[in-house]
């Protein structure tokens, strides 16, 4: 449970809700979605008291109950309305949508190196990449860190029209802090202000662009350089999330002032159950970021390893998976009879003395307080006199060393249920260990009359490497089936990197080290590292679109490997490879244009289409090319799901690509497929002879399957030429019926 909340809380998800109960009379807070700005700003706050007006009836109170205005980059407002209200504005013709606030939350180095990027890869683009400014949607940056100092920062770019709000952090590298909370709702823990009271903030910027920080480490572990993946980049936070999480009404704004401030990127890390696109505070934001050619990257979530619990699904947005590097966390508990058991967690605590007295929870209960499981050592379950200055072996591990603590305990062994591939810090000396080795504690613990153990500070040890977290949420996503999500993986499991002095370093209130670097998992850490890939890309081709950006991030991606389940369920195309990416050979682009015919073939009318492209009312999907194929879009992965009762494929994708490698080159098709899928490329050669010359190409998937189950076949399509290997995955999902 606790480990769980731990997961989550250091994840940015959606949680419900500010809205429930169904009190007709009570009023509720909405978002009215608008789409793009329409004439100037100001005339947008006439408009939209003039809608509300018209739906409550009432000067004052429509007056009283408007929260916020939506017109830097879009267009919209936040109010507090009534079920009929609501039900008023929807039929009005300017509106999108109209859909309650609900409340998201935080998704929770040597990395770098593990992707191929050295300390001394030559940074030629070192200037350009300075011009860059990664604005992150989080939970505030403590700026006094040392990832953040602007030592030989040249001037703040002369296009940043950004600032710093309540805030005296600010330098050259640092360049813009704000926060948005709406209505006030300030907890004793919040400072209203974009200082990190969290610690996920900071963490997520300095993975994006910290500084050169040597010997860094949390006590010793993880000891290295700490860098971002573009150390020159500069950052701006907007701070959305709070102590209860991030308010949808408070994402918007925060993407509204974003692109109004001349951002080049923005990096999210957090998210929420799934919702229609024009219902979704971040496909909303993402998509008019788009339009300002800023690519939006998100984290997938930390749902999985289920299926089908991939968020931020939407096209436009690059969608992050969390992966796992090749060093991994260890923790030895030694029992008095000399066998060592290598469990996981961070500890980063050396024994004071050679051996301390061992019991277990069962053993050290508390016959006065009948509730819990004294073995799994629930909260309150353990007798104080018999846990004081020993170690307590327990079944489970989610938060044991926290009410062993509690309760005067000297360390915590915890056993895993299922062998875990992620660490966590632990707040008293301790660790997790497999399920295979509980007998043996036990039985050591049964065996003599003083058990000891003892419990060493974390080492590090080499795994093979990348795979998909456990944690992280895989596919197949339920917007659209015919976008594969996640689309790419970067490493999230144990990373190193700045954070808050606000925070304790587990985040409990009993512990007491706070800490200038600290080591978190989560797909809230993959994200940034994705980000800066994209900004690393950017800097060298400032020219590519976002969609130019993340084909060249996906097509170069290595592959991965993946136990539980499919693997591009989990990892889209793969492992990030940031130094490849800059040379894609070709590349998948998308225009504005090309979302908008996607868009029509999903079904949204006229009336939406024309909103959201801000023009008059004369626009509507007759002035778009029709989108063809399965999917309709030029994405650089090819998908669709089946019906539950098909056992027939066809599928017909139509893709163009860009030369962006050698004037004149020629590339040919090679497809690996799995018995019963067939798939045809035509034509099966490209030659290219110029610069970005486009040429388009059709595939077609055709094959059987036997009725019922799940299925999912996956191909993978490759154009090479002497020097390039463009990588396209090719899945085909039949789901299981609900
Ligand atoms: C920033 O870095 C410079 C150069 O390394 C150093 O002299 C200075 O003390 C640092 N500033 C802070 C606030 O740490
Ligand atoms: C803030 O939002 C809550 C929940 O919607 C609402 O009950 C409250 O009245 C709002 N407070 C202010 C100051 O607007
Ligand atoms: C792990 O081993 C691989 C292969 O021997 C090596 O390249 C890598 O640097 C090692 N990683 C660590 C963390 O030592
Ligand atoms: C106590 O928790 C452990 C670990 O979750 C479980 O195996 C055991 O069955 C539980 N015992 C009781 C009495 O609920
Ligand atoms: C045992 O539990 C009771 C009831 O929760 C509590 O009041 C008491 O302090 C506990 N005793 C010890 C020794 O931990
Ligand atoms: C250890 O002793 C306890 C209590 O007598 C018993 O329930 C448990 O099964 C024993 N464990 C092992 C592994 O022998
Ligand atoms: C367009 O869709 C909206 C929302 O689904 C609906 O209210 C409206 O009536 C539709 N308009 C037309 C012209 O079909
Ligand atoms: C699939 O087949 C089952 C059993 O024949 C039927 O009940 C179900 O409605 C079918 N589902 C679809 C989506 O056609
Ligand atoms: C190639 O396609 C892209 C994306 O649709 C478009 O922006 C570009 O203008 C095209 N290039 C040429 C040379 O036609």
């Amino acid at each position: 449970m606790f480990r769980s909340l731990l997961v989550l809380v250091l994840s940015l998800c959606l949680v419900t809700t500010l809205v429930h109960g169904s009190n007709d009379n009570e009023r509720k807070e909405y978002i009215v979605y608008m789409g793009a700005l329409q004439g100037a700003g100001t005339s947008a706050m006439v408009d939209h008291h003039n809608l509300l007006l018209t739906a409550i009836g009432d000067e004052d109170i429509a007056r009283e109950s408007k929260i916020y205005t939506y017109r830097k980059s879009f267009n919209g407002f936040v109010a507090r309305l009534l079920p009929h209200e609501v039900q008023s504005l929807l039929a009005e013709k300017r509106v999108v949508s109209v859909f309650p606030n609900t409340v998201r939350k935080l998704h929770t180095t040597r990395t770098w190196d593990f992707l191929g990027m050295s300390e001394t890869l030559s940074r030629a683009n070192a200037q350009r990449e300075s011009d860059i400014i990664v604005g992150l949607l989080d939970s505030g940056i403590w700026a006094e860190a040392p990832s953040f100092n602007d030592t030989g920062y040249g001037p703040v770019p002369i296009k940043w029209r950004g600032k710093c709000v309540d805030f005296p952090g600010c330098n050259r590298k640092v360049v813009g802090a704000k926060y948005f909370n709406l209505n006030q709702t300030y907890t004793d823990q919040d400072t209203p202000s974009p200082v990190d009271d969290d610690g996920h903030g900071t963490h997520t910027s300095s993975t994006v662009a910290g500084v050169f920080v040597k010997d860094a480490s949390l006590y010793g572990l993880g000891t290295g350089t700490a860098r971002g993946g573009v150390p020159s980049a500069r950052i701006a936070m907007y701070k959305v999330c709070w102590v209860n999480g991030c308010s949808d009404k408070d994402v918007l704004a925060a993407f509204d002032e974003a692109i109004a401030d001349g951002v080049d990127l923005i990096s999210a890390s957090m998210g929420g159950p799934s919702r229609s696109f024009f219902e979704d505070p971040i496909a909303i934001g993402s998509f008019h970021a788009m339009t300002k050619g800023i690519l939006t990257s998100c984290s997938a979530g930390n749902d999985g390893p289920d299926t089908s619990t991939v968020q931020n699904v939407a096209p436009w947005i690059m969608t992050v998976a969390a992966s796992g590097t090749d060093r991994q966390y260890r923790t030895v508990a030694t029992l008095g009879s000399g066998e060592h058991f290598s469990g996981i967690s961070i500890n980063t605590f050396s024994p004071q003395k050679m051996m301390y007295p061992l019991t277990s929870g069962a053993l050290a209960v508390n016959v006065s307080e009948p509730y819990g499981n004294a073995s799994a050592c629930d909260f309150g379950t353990l007798d104080k006199n018999k846990v004081i200055g020993k170690i307590v072996y327990c079944l489970g591990s989610n938060g044991q060393d926290y009410s062993i603590k509690r309760s005067g305990g000297a360390g915590a062994i915890m056993t895993l249920e299922d062998v875990t591939d992620t660490a966590y810090s632990t707040v008293i000396p301790g660790t997790s260990i497999f399920p295979r080795d509980s007998k043996m504690i036990e039985q050591y613990i049964n065996s003599t009359k003083n058990p000891q153990a003892v419990i060493q500070k974390s080492i590090t040890i080499n795994v093979s490497a990348p795979f998909v977290a456990s944690f992280s949420s895989r596919g197949p996503q339920n917007i659209n089936l015919n976008i594969l999500k996640p689309d790419i993986s970067a490493p999230g499991i144990d990373i190193l990197a700045a954070y808050s002095k606000l925070p304790t370093t587990t985040g409990f209130p009993s512990d007491d080290r706070h800490t200038v670097f600290n080591i978190i998992s989560g797909t809230s850490m993959a994200c940034p590292h994705a980000s800066a890939a994209a900004v690393y890309v950017k800097s060298i081709h400032p020219d590519w679109s976002p969609a130019a950006v993340k084909s060249a991030l996906m097509t170069t991606a290595t592959p991965m490997k993946i136990i539980d389940a499919d693997a591009e369920l989990g990892s889209g195309s793969g492992q990030i490879n940031p130094t490849q990416a800059v040379n894609p050979g070709l590349i998948y682009d998308i225009s504005t244009s090309d979302y908008i015919s996607f868009l029509c073939k999903e079904g949204n009318n006229n009336t939406v289409i024309g909103l959201i492209v801000g023009g008059t009312e004369n626009i509507d999907c007759t002035k778009f090319k029709p989108a063809q194929g399965t999917d309709g879009l030029n994405y650089p992965t090819m998908h669709t799901q089946l019906d539950s009762n098909s056992t027939s494929i066809s599928a017909t994708f139509y893709r163009t690509v860009t030369n962006v490698g050698y004037a004149t080159s020629v590339y040919t098709s090679k497809v690996t497929s799995p018995r019963g899928l067939l798939v045809k490329v035509i034509p099966e050669t490209l030659k290219f002879s110029k610069l970005n010359e486009n040429q388009s190409f059709t595939v077609e998937v055709k094959g059987s399957l036997e009725p019922f189950g799940s299925k999912l076949l996956s191909a993978l399509l490759e154009w090479s030429d002497s020097k390039y290997n463009v990588k396209n995955h090719i899945v085909i999902l039949r789901p299981l019926a609900d």
